[in-house]
């Protein structure tokens, strides 16, 4: 099988879809007879390849962070870029893949109901959604901590790489919870302060001023 995998993600090669997109392919490269290529749909250059490879691949693998519990911007034109051109009568299975800072699976509901019926309105079949919650910051925590997703991930690129499809099941696990509860919030708010916030602030030599409120008395 051909996949294309596009990363719709502004942040480019460091971005954390394509971190997730990688792992996905490991497993994907585990049959001897596929093939993939990615491409960074955010450099113009990559895009065009993109828009001329889509309907001719056996698969797409088109993968975003969540932007304001939407799509961003560029992965919004390059579909509508998409739907213009001619299609073939063999269209691609697509699969996606949106992932989000805040954790809850809720969050990407709307947009994997969208984007099953965009499959649909485009006469592909779409293999299924990979959603996952609590990414932000997945790249800067210790292999540990990130095993677990990360084997998730291969094992869904490993599963469509054999089969071609995907297991719903699966899918809904890789999800996790819809919804948590508040103290479960509380706690990752905590941590991903502690872990994550905190540490950009340091970094960026502005946790000083992180309860600045320069507007408050005007
Ligand atoms: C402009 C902007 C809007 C965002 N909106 C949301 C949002 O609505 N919900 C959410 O859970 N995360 C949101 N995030 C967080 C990203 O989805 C998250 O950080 C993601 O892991 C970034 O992935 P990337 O490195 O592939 O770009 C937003 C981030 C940015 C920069």
């Amino acid at each position: 099988m051909r996949l294309l995998a596009l990363n719709g993600s502004p942040r480019g090669p460091k971005s954390n879809t394509r971190f997730l997109t990688d792992e996905f392919l490991r497993g994907f490269a585990v049959t001897p007879a596929n093939q993939a290529e990615t491409l960074d749909i955010a450099r113009p250059s990559d895009r065009e390849k993109a828009l001329a490879a889509f309907w001719h691949s056996d698969a797409v693998l088109l993968g975003f962070p969540l932007y304001t519990d939407a799509m961003p911007g560029l992965v919004k034109e390059f579909l509508e870029q998409v739907a213009t051109l001619p299609r073939p009568d063999r269209r691609p299975t697509l699969v996606f893949l949106v992932q989000s800072g805040f954790p809850e699976a809720t969050h990407t509901v709307p947009v994997a109901r969208y984007l099953e019926r965009l499959a649909s309105r485009l006469g592909c079949v779409c293999a299924g959604v990979l959603r996952r919650g609590g990414i932000e910051g997945i790249q800067s925590q210790p292999a540990w901590m990130t095993r677990g997703i990360r084997e998730r991930f291969r094992q869904l690129g490993e599963t469509f790489g054999r089969t071609g499809r995907l297991d719903e099941q699966a899918l809904r696990q890789l999800a996790g919870r819809e919804r948590y509860s508040r103290f479960a919030l509380r706690l990752v708010c905590w941590w991903s302060r502690v872990m994550y916030w905190d540490r950009e602030l340091k970094a960026n030599h502005a946790y000083d001023k992180r309860l600045d409120a320069p507007y408050a008395h005007t």
